[in-house]
């Protein structure tokens, strides 16, 4: 028989508790609730003994302890702990109910929330997914595709989720529903994450709209890559407004915005119609080298390097390369980088460039500015009938008008009489004469107004570089030409070139340039020399005009510039 000790005093009811005479508990009722109401359970409750009921004072002068007396509980204690213990069980019960109720509902509740993109699997009975490129959505209406790319824009909902999937080729706007959206993982994607997504592309119901006008209806996907969030996050790292040398720290993140990857595009459709054009043109492409000992546009901008203990330089331009290549390859063309150590801190200023440069023998002046504007023409006419290139300018510079054959022809002094006629002043802030450079600023604000390409003529000997052919009417200036654009000024810059060999070491000797290293360069007018011309185009610069961006700098994968050769 279980005997199970209550002292009202320093009884606990508590489970912790034996219900001994060392740890009682502290109400009958209790008692009987922990034996489960066992009427076999004897219950000795304390009773206080006369000693105890004496004051404080006279137990502490009594030398005798009190004793300790426990004795049967009476029937009606008992039957009193009875309904106390009923209530109790009641309670735990109820308790126990609810405890229960939670429990279950808190492992239903994070089911929902935390149902895990692994454990959904693709449904196999669906047709194969064919790999696609996002360039290709309209041949892929109605069928099951895979596509991969990066979050490019994403909006979750409850139950929904639209994420814009970018692969560089396009963008494709991807609906996951049902558990691919509630998945834990969904909820917490993040832009710029690389993405796999399977489903059936749709074309959209009338009013609604997204890229290419169709959308992916996904039936299974997966994240490849996560990209951080919260603080890292890619939008708070490419901020629109923030300060354009911080942006270009981070010019690897921001290439992948809708401006400058639109400027990349129409730059490869660029170089391939100028390509093309030159083809049709009957020049063969050549690589010069980058690595060289010459300079071509004065020793100012050279870039400086040690060869092997050798001076040597980057090249400002292939022009000199591509001239010895005339007698053997006929008329040629290279896309090549060049660098100039400028120190002009301006929009239109690189130090590294691409310059597409080209050399044409026997050819007159007359015919060399034909084949400029008409490389110029066609080569604009490609990329705006690119459909991609071309819907890119559309968006980049809306209200873009090609140009048209044949340019503006307008000689140097007869610039400088422009100018002087506007009172626009030179850099020392007096009139125009014959021999002032035409700076940027007054190129600029020459070619805005009257607002047409400009094939500038005729330069004065002094202002121009070594090689460039005198005119034979007046040999006090070159045949020589700058293609000025609106908005960027010049965009080209070509000449005939002296091809008499005692006229070039004058030219030598003019620059105060020692021609020994030239040497190669001279016996192009010793070995066979020819009439010829040629010119260098500046990619970045002829973009900036086609693109419609404020800088060159937004024209180049990487920009270089003075104080810049990061990342
Ligand atoms: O006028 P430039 O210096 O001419 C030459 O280099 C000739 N040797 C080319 C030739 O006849 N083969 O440069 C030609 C073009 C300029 O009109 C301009 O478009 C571009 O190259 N250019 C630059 N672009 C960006 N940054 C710079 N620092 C540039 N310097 C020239």
């Amino acid at each position: 028989m279980t005997t199970l000790y209550v002292n009202e005093k320093t009884g606990v009811d508590s489970s912790e508790v034996k219900g001994t005479e060392q740890e009682p508990f502290a109400t009958a009722a209790y008692a009987l609730y922990t034996s489960a109401n066992d009427d076999s359970v004897k219950i000795l409750v304390y009773k206080e003994s006369d000693e105890e009921k004496k004051s404080d004072v006279e137990l502490a002068s009594s030398k005798d302890k009190p004793e300790v007396e426990y004795v049967e509980i009476s029937a009606s204690a008992l039957k009193k702990a009875k309904k106390g213990a009923d209530g109790l069980k009641k309670k735990a019960e109820k308790q126990a109910a609810a405890a229960a109720k939670l429990k279950e509902e808190s492992l239903n509740l994070p089911k929902v929330a935390e149902l895990d993109l692994s454990s959904i699997e693709e449904d196999k009975s669906l047709p194969k997914a064919k790999k696609i490129k996002l360039a290709s959505l309209q041949e892929n209406i109605g069928i099951r595709v895979l596509v991969r790319g990066w979050v490019h824009r994403l909006r979750v909902q409850k139950g929904l989720a639209f994420i814009t999937l970018r692969d560089g080729t396009g963008f494709l706007q991807c609906v996951l529903t049902g558990d691919l959206a509630k998945a834990k993982q969904t909820q917490e994607l993040t832009i710029e994450s690389t993405v796999a997504i399977k489903g059936v592309i749709s074309k959209l119901p009338e009013g609604k709209t997204a890229p290419g006008g169709v959308e992916l209806k996904a039936d299974f996907y997966e994240i490849l890559g996560l990209a951080p969030g919260g603080e890292d996050a890619f939008t708070n790292k490419i901020q629109e407004n923030a300060d354009p040398s911080l942006l270009l720290d981070q010019r690897h993140l921001t290439l992948r915005g809708e401006s400058i990857s639109a400027v990349m595009k129409v730059r490869a459709s660029f170089l391939a119609a100028i390509r093309r054009v030159y083809k049709e043109e009957g020049l063969l492409e050549v690589t010069p080298p980058c690595m060289v000992q010459t300079q071509v546009e004065g020793g100012s901008t050279l870039f400086k390097m040690d060869y092997y203990g050798e001076e040597a330089f980057l090249t400002q331009s292939s022009q000199l390369y591509l001239e010895t290549c005339l007698p053997a390859l006929g008329d040629v063309y290279c896309v090549q980088e060049s660098f100039r150590a400028e120190k002009s801190h301006t929009r239109r200023h690189l130090s590294e460039y691409t310059h597409i440069e080209a050399e044409l023998a026997f050819l007159t002046f007359d015919e060399l500015l034909e084949h400029i504007e008409t490389l110029i023409v066609k080569s604009v006419q490609y990329v705006l009938e690119d459909p991609v290139a071309g819907k890119l300018i559309e968006q980049l510079n809306p209200g873009f008008k090609a140009p048209q054959l044949p340019f503006k022809r307008m000689e140097y002094i007869e610039a400088l009489q422009w100018l002087n006629d506007r009172n626009i002043l030179n850099d020392e802030g007096k009139p125009f004469s014959f021999g002032d450079d035409i700076a940027e600023a007054q190129e600029r604000k020459m070619v805005d107004t009257i607002n047409q390409p400009i094939l500038l003529t005729r330069f004065p000997v002094e202002i121009k570089s070594f090689y460039m052919q005198k005119c034979k009417d007046d040999p006090r200036v070159t045949e020589s030409v700058d293609v000025l654009m609106p908005n960027v000024g010049e965009i080209t810059g070509g000449s005939m070139r002296s091809y008499n060999y005692d006229d070039l070491v004058a030219g030598f000797k003019r620059e105060n340039i020692d021609p020994a290293p030239y040497y190669w360069f001279l016996d192009q007018r010793r070995y066979g020399t020819c009439e010829h011309g040629g010119y260098g185009l500046g990619t970045e610069r002829i973009l900036a005009w086609l693109c419609d961006r404020f800088t060159v700098r937004d024209c180049s994968l990487y920009p270089r510039f003075t104080g810049r050769c990061k990342p």
